[in-house]
């Protein structure tokens, strides 16, 4: 059994240790915001935090999150259900496309600016490298962190 913590509720997982956490996510605990993308760490669609910090779910396994926090796009917004600021810029900006790379996109920005309140283009082109949008939004997605930004200060 592996304990953990996903979006502040904790959890007893029953699974093989080995078997990566995007998976116990989706078909377990049923949060499906979480995408599978190419399944070997190489777009970024599986994203998720872990201890304030972004991964690939895809290739976490499961016992490497015992006894942390795990935070998917399903627990970003606030206590009181609003959204998280990533998530409102990016409904105002109308950022995504098909949408299949939005979810981690979106994480991996909040993660950012959680570290980073006010980053540059060049802050945001380094920290979201390792997102892939085959749908091109990546200007979208940089207007909207800015925003983001904007929102967040209140
Ligand atoms: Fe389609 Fe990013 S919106 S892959």
């Amino acid at each position: 059994m592996i304990e953990t913590t996903v979006n502040g509720k904790p959890q007893k997982l029953d699974v093989d240790p080995a078997t990566p956490i995007l998976w116990v996510l989706r078909e377990q605990l049923g949060m499906t915001g979480t995408k599978f993308g190419c399944g070997v760490a190489q777009c970024g669609a599986c994203t998720v935090m872990i201890d304030g910090v972004t991964h690939y779910s895809c290739s976490t396994l499961t016992h490497s999150v015992r006894s942390r926090k795990v935070v998917t796009i399903e627990g970003l917004r606030g206590p009181d259900g609003e959204l998280h600021p990533v998530q409102q810029a990016w409904s105002d900006l109308d950022v995504a496309q098909c949408g299949y790379c939005q979810a981690g996109q979106i994480m991996t920005a909040a993660a950012l600016l959680k570290d980073n309140p006010k980053p540059t283009d060049e802050d945001i082109d380094g920290a979201m490298a390792g997102n892939l949008c085959r749908c091109g939004t990546y200007q979208r997605i940089r207007a909207a962190i800015h925003r983001a930004a904007e929102l967040a200060k209140g």
